[in-house]
């Protein structure tokens, strides 16, 4: 399996990887995304559990999935993000509990060290291709039967990037409802992102799998890429965020969002 847009994508995130971690710093929104995950994964997966974690970053998630109780191995394509991750393994002692392995997600066959209890996405990296099914379909031979599959992913519709049409920024209000993908840029280099809705997205997981959860994530606060608002408005910001939190598991709010997280079972011949 291969895509002209990986080396791309490879290189764009190599070289933007020490402004990724530099951006989150003091990025109390992001942080708050952040632990909106960690509290999903920790109510739908056991501690002590043994995570394959895709398109890691520069590995945020593996500690903090690490310092609460589960063991993690980060997988990237970009070597410059997962470059980043040795030093904060070190500076937090976690060496019983994450390895890293340069790979693609469209590539399992060489990972090491499963099968796994369940196999975590965070962010919409896997929003890079078109189709999960390739992906997919490479599952059963790093999970366990019964494992889980945590995935973060971003919908077409995120109402905080349509409200920009009140700005006259159509192009980004909309972007997300093209059936190609949007043209994305980073560090001079251009890639696809495409959007996926939960339905589509449990369709191409069939029938070997049962929906376990889906909460939107982000539904009515700001892009993770607005790092100012929470702290401009810290009181508007907690508004939103407390009706965000009442929201992001109802219909039809859980399928909107900057992302959504979805969690299944894998329960081959169960149906
Ligand atoms: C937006 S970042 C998210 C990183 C991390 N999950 C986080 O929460 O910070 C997207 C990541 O997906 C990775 N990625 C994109 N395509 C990939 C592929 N085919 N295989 C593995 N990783 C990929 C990129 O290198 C990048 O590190």
């Amino acid at each position: 399996m291969s895509n002209s847009q990986f080396p791309v994508i490879a290189e764009a995130f190599s070289r933007t990887a020490e402004k990724y971690d530099s951006f989150a710093q003091d990025h109390p929104h992001l942080t708050r995304l952040r632990n909106k995950v960690y509290a999903h994964v920790e109510r739908v997966l056991p501690r002590g559990s043994h995570i394959l974690e895709l398109n890691a970053g520069t590995g945020t998630d593996a500690v903090a999935l690490a310092q609460r109780g589960y063991s993690v191995h980060a997988t990237d394509i970009a070597e410059g993000m997962l470059g980043r991750l040795p030093e904060k393994i070190e500076k937090f002692s976690l060496q019983n509990q994450i390895t890293f392995q340069t790979c693609s997600f469209m590539d399992l066959s060489g990972i090491s060290g499963g099968p796994y209890e369940a196999v975590f996405s965070d962010l919409g990296g896997l929003n890079c291709i078109p189709d999960l099914s390739p992906v997919i379909e490479q599952l059963p031979r790093v999970l366990k039967p019964g494992g889980l599959v945590t995935w973060v992913l971003m919908p077409p519709v995120c109402l905080w990037e349509m409200a920009e049409i009140f700005r006259g920024h159509f192009r980004l209000a909309f972007r997300r409802l093209s059936q190609t993908g949007t043209r994305s840029h980073l560090e001079g280099l251009y890639f696809d992102v495409h959007y996926f809705w939960p339905r589509q997205v449990l369709s191409w997981f069939g029938d070997d799998y049962s929906l376990v959860a889906l909460e939107g994530l982000s539904v009515i606060t700001p892009t993770a890429e607005s790092k100012n608002f929470a702290k401009q408005f810290p009181g508007l910001y907690g508004a939103l965020a407390w009706l965000d939190d009442r929201l992001s598991t109802r219909r039809p709010w859980r399928a909107w969002g900057d992302f959504y997280i979805l969690s299944l079972r894998h329960q081959p011949g169960s149906r």
